[in-house]
C-alpha cells in the first residue's frame, strides 16, 4: 500500500515539475477583482446613484467602507437609494441635516453583514446598521413572494434591483431613501422626575464646581430614601 502511494505521489510530483508553465499560469489567468473592492466605483457603474455617491464622499463613509472591505473578514450589504429616491424627498430635506445627521443617514443604509437575496427570507429583525440599532434606528426586512420589503417605521419600500454581489459585498437598489426615525422625528423630551429637582439644585448650590453628571448618584440617593421610607411604613404597619 505504502509503495503504491509513494509511486503515485512521485508520478504526480514529476507531472507537476515537468508541466509548470501551464499549471502555474491558469490561476493567474482566472478573472478576478484587481485590488480591493471599491464601493464608489461600483456605485458609479450603477449609473444612477450620483446623490448617494456625493453623500458617501462628503461623509467620508467611502473611505471607511473601502477600508472595511479590504479586510476579507468584514462583510457588507448596502441599500443604495437611486437619484430618483433623493429627488422624491421633500425639498430641502438633505440641506436641513447637519454633518452628523448626514453621516448617520448614510450609515443607516449600510448593514455590517452580507445578505444574499435568499438570506433576506431568514434575516432576523430589526437589522443592525452601521448607524447602530435600537428603537429609533429600526430597519426591518421582510419578504413576500419575490418582493423584499424594507420598513423603518417612516419609510416603506422594496428592493428594486441588484447592483453588485460577491460573497463579501452586496449592493441593492432602493427607490426611496430609508428615513430613520432617529433623524426625522423629534426626539422625545426626557423630563427629570419632579422630586429630584430641589435636591439637585441645593447640591449644586453647595458646590458650584460639581460636574452636572452627579445627577445619577443624587437620584439614586433619593430612590434609596424613598425605599427606606416605604420599608419603614410597612414595618410600622406590621408592628401595629
Ligand atoms: C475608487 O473609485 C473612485 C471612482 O472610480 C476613485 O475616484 C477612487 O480613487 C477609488 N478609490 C480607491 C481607494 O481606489
Ligand atoms: C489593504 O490591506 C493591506 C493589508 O493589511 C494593506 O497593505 C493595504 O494598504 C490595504 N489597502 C487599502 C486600500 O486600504
Ligand atoms: C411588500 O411590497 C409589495 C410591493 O411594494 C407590496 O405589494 C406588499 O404589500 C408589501 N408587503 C408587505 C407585507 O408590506
Ligand atoms: C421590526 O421588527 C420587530 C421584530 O419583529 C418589531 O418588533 C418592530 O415593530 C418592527 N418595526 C417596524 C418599524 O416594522
Ligand atoms: C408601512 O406599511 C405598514 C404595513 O404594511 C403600514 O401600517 C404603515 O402605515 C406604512 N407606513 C408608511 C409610512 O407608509
Amino acid at each position: 500500500m505504502v509503495p503504491q502511494f509513494m509511486f503515485l505521489f512521485s508520478l504526480i510530483l514529476s507531472f507537476l515539475l515537468h508541466c509548470p508553465p501551464t499549471l502555474a499560469q491558469s490561476p493567474a489567468a482566472a478573472p478576478g477583482p484587481p485590488g480591493p473592492t471599491n464601493v464608489t466605483k461600483i456605485l458609479e457603474k450603477g449609473g444612477q446613484f450620483s446623490v448617494f455617491i456625493r453623500l458617501f464622499k462628503a461623509t467620508r463613509e467611502d473611505v471607511t467602507l473601502n477600508g472595511q472591505l479590504n479586510n476579507t473578514n468584514n462583510a457588507i450589504t448596502i441599500f443604495a437609494p437611486s437619484d430618483n429616491a433623493f429627488s422624491s424627498l421633500k425639498s430641502g430635506t438633505l440641506n436641513s441635516l447637519n454633518d452628523q445627521e448626514k453621516a448617520e443617514l448614510v450609515q443607516f443604509h449600510i448593514i455590517p453583514q452580507y445578505l444574499s437575496s435568499s438570506q433576506f427570507q431568514t434575516v432576523s429583525n430589526p437589522l443592525t446598521t452601521q448607524a447602530g440599532s435600537g428603537g429609533r434606528l429600526e430597519l426591518n426586512v421582510t419578504t413576500t413572494g419575490n418582493s423584499v420589503n424594507i420598513t423603518t417605521g417612516l419609510t416603506n419600500t422594496s428592493v428594486s434591483g441588484t447592483i453588485y454581489t460577491d460573497n463579501q459585498l452586496a449592493v441593492y437598489q432602493v427607490d426611496k431613501v430609508l428615513l430613520p426615525v432617529d433623524i426625522f422625528t423629534p426626539k422625545p423630551p426626557t423630563p427629570a422626575p419632579a422630586p429630584e429637582k430641589p435636591k439637585k439644585r441645593s447640591k449644586a448650590a453647595e458646590s458650584p464646581d460639581a460636574p452636572e453628571d452627579n445627577s445619577g448618584a443624587v437620584s439614586l440617593t433619593v430612590l434609596n430614601d424613598v425605599v427606606f421610607f416605604g420599608v419603614g411604613i410597612v414595618a410600622a404597619i406590621f408592628s401595629l
